[in-house]
Parts: structure tokens; sequence; C-alpha cells
């Protein structure tokens, strides 16, 4: 984990500049996300990056905490909240595990292509179900290359250990499904543009506590 921060503060200026991949399907996540707001409501975007997500739905929601642990992109990501005149964003540099809030402070939980690069995934899904509020959102979008390039998890580890890559976890469409199911989640909403691209998932945190993952 150590040298991730340094990796995504390397790359923050090449990163922003880099147009939206597939801005359809962007577009389609940004309006079923849409349909879970309401001004009332309180949001965490974990692994923010340049904000653009955060910007987009800014108006829409009272707040958002916006984490990172690159203070490059959260440089970037407050300069363009500044120019689009946004004033209820508060970006923050922390990993998501060391993140301290009160349990229950959020009414939707974001995670935008960050899933697939936290050092324990399902340690980080638990404290996303602790911050949310029962009954409230978390949605993602992640890359699953267990799904389409598995040998992947044998050269992440030698791209982390030249500094070319940051921690990268590869795992299926199914163990994530069975991960944030097991956090204490139902799944309300799932879709996947294709077999390679990133599974969008709306999760529902259950009203009961969730059973500890095995
Ligand atoms: C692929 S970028 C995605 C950025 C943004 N969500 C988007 O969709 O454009 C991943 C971001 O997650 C951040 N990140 C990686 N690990 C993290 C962690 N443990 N806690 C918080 N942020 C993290 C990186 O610094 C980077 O900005």
């Amino acid at each position: 984990m150590a040298h991730s921060p340094q990796f995504w503060n390397r790359i923050a200026q090449r990163y922003a500049k880099k147009p939206i991949e597939d801005v359809p399907a962007y577009e389609k996540k940004l309006s079923v996300m849409m349909t879970y707001l309401a001004p009332h409501m309180k949001v965490l975007e974990i692994g923010c990056g340049t904000g653009s997500t955060a910007i987009q739905i800014a108006p829409l929601v009272t707040h958002i905490d916006a984490l990172d642990i690159s203070s490059e992109m959260l440089d970037i990501a407050t300069a363009r909240a500044q120019s689009a005149e946004v004033q209820n964003i508060q970006f923050l540099e922390t990993d998501i595990d060391r993140f301290d809030a009160a349990p229950q402070s959020y009414d939707v939980v974001l995670g935008m292509s960050v899933l697939h690069l936290l050092e324990a995934r399902d340690r980080s899904l638990a404290s996303v179900a602790q911050l949310l509020k029962p009954g409230g959102y978390f949605i993602s979008s992640t890359p699953c290359m267990g799904d389409f390039m598995a040998y992947f998890r044998y050269i992440a580890p030698v791209g982390q250990r030249l500094g070319l890559l940051p921690t990268v976890r590869v795992f299926t469409s199914a163990e994530l499904e069975q991960a944030i199911l097991l956090s204490g989640f139902s799944i309300d909403y799932y879709w996947r543009p294709s077999k390679n691209k990133s599974v969008f998932i709306v999760a529902k945190r259950k009203y009961r506590e969730p059973t500890p993952h095995q």
C-alpha cells in the first residue's frame, strides 16, 4: 500500500487529461446514480480522484465528503470544484481504512473505479456499511479483471514491486457481488455494458447488522 499514494500522485495530471473511456456507459451510471440522490442527503465518495463525479452530483445533495489518498488528485479536484463554483464538497486526504467518521453518517457512499485498488476490499466494504445509514446505498463501478484477464493477478505484484502499478486486486464479478452481500447489503441494481467492462452495482444497506466475513 505504501507506494499507492506516490503512484497516484505521479499520474494525477495525466489522469485528469484522460478522456472518459466509455462516455455513454459513464452517463448511464451517472443518471442511475442520480435517481438515488435527494437534496437532504449527505454523500461520501471514496477514491474521488480528480472529483469529476462528486462535482456533477453536488447540486443534487446537501453535502459530499470526497476522500482520496492522493494529494495531487485532490489538488486538481479542489481547483475543478472552485472553477465550477461548487461549495458543498469537502475533499479529504485519507485512506478509506483510516477514515474516521461516526457510524451511519451518510445516506449514499460512492466508490467509482476504486474497489479493485483497495488493500483489504472486504474490510473497506465493512467500513462502508458502518458509515451508511440503514437503508442507505453504496454505488460502485469496478473492473472485475478475474472475469476477462485473470492472469493479471500474476503480473500485478511484479508491477507493484517495480513501482509501475498501484495496489491492484484481481477478482471476478461473482466474487465482488458475494463480498458486497456478505457485508450486509442487498443488490438493488446491477449493470455491466459487456464482460470486460466495469460492473456497476447499487447495493442497499440492510437494516440489520451484517454477519462477519468468514
Ligand atoms: C482509478 S482512480 C478513480 C478516480 C475516480 N473515482 C474516477 O472514477 O475517476 C482511483 C482513485 O482511488 C484512489 N485510492 C486508491 N486507493 C485508495 C484508498 N485506499 N483510499 C482512498 N482512495 C484510494 C487513488 O488515489 C485514485 O485517485
